[in-house]
């Protein structure tokens, strides 16, 4: 049982044996994540002082080179989980091809796959916007002590074991589920550890928020054009409030405790969007569905999508139950 308080290391250890593979293994892969990203939440804090310190690209003080924070991020996550053998394989935005870890040797018997978004919301980091990192969790499907192959990572949404996200915001949060609902940990920077502060996270089933890029509405979609126009017109409990970050951890964390939805279609110029299905959506939407919400490509469910490229891109509708059928309804109503 989810306490309120707890210590995310406390919450890990206690509930590792209601998870149905109790090797611990994931258990330390959740463990590294969260040390990641409390040394990411280090450098995101500092990205304010690039002026005083030096901009990417440029050296610093110490003779270092200044990183990109993406570059920077992806560096770290992957550092803390190849250096101490916590997985198989890594997949990440920042990299073209999978990365494999060790999974030759037959002293690692690591049998999970990572799939990640290391610096999602990249073009808020130099204003002052919350930044997030998402990341996506499986089991292999090939046998363990052979090389991984891209069959390991181009799994269903379905099969995750987990998945989450770490919110650079106000404050630095962990948001994660192993399918077991999902629970927010808050970083406390004085000491650096995270508790647990917001236990069974749930979309409300309706909401009055939407999130999308409107710059692009003349190349939407008709039935999202149409969806929009429904949100913006007098009746009942619309208009709706209009709400984008443009950082989807941030869009999607917001939506979660107010209840909203997060809409990133297909354009005339994108014909499948811009959001990936591998390390932005199916975690996303493995969260929305544990979260008691709805995650489509505007048509079906996105974790039943079969995917068939690492870096595939795929529209994405995201959030409160009612408001993502409501969607799926205009969608379907109106397509051409
Ligand atoms: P990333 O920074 O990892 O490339 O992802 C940015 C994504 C997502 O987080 C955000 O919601 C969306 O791109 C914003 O795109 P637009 O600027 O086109 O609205
Ligand atoms: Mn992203
Ligand atoms: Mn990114």
């Amino acid at each position: 049982m989810a306490k309120k308080n707890q210590t995310l290391g406390e919450f890990i250890i206690e509930n590792q044996a209601s998870f149905k593979y109790t090797s611990g293994e994931l258990s330390r892969l959740i463990n590294s994540i969260r040390l990641a990203a409390k040394v990411v939440n280090h450098e995101v804090n500092k990205a304010g002082l690039v002026d005083i310190i030096g901009a990417a690209g440029e050296t610093n003080v110490q003779g270092e080179d200044q990183q990109k924070l993406d570059v920077y991020a992806n560096e770290k996550f992957i550092q803390t989980l190849t250096k101490r053998n916590i997985v198989c394989g890594i997949a990440s935005e920042e990299e073209d091809d999978f990365i494999e870890v060790n999974s030759q040797d037959e002293n690692h018997q690591n049998k999970y796959v990572v799939l990640i978004d290391p610096l999602d919301g990249s073009s808020n980091i130099d204003v002052n916007v919350s930044v997030g990192t998402i990341f996506s969790i499986y089991r292999r499907v090939t046998p363990v002590g052979t090389p991984v192959t891209i069959e390991d990572f181009l799994q269903k949404g379905n099969e995750q074991v987990a998945a989450g996200y770490v919110v650079y915001g106000t404050s630095t949060m962990i948001v994660y589920t192993t399918g077991d609902g999902v629970n927010g940990f808050t970083l406390n920077p004085a000491i650096g550890t995270f508790y647990l502060s917001h236990p069974n996270m749930q979309f409300p089933e309706d909401g009055k928020i939407y999130s999308v890029n409107e710059g692009n509405y003349i190349h939407f979609p008709l039935g999202v054009k149409k969806y929009i126009k429904y949100c913006q017109e007098e009746e009942g409990d619309r208009p709706y409030t209009s709400r984008y970050i443009g950082s989807l951890v941030s869009d999607f964390h917001r939506n979660m405790i107010k209840g909203g939805i997060y809409m990133y279609p297909k354009s005339s110029k994108n014909s499948n969007g811009k959001l990936r299905l591998l390390y932005e959506c199916n975690p996303m939407a493995f969260l929305a569905e544990q979260a008691n919400g709805k995650a489509s490509d505007g048509f079906g469910r996105i974790m039943d999508l079969k995917p068939t490229e690492l870096h595939q891109r795929v529209p994405f509708f995201c959030g409160s139950k009612n408001m993502v059928e409501k969607a799926e309804e205009f969608m379907k109503e109106f397509s051409e």
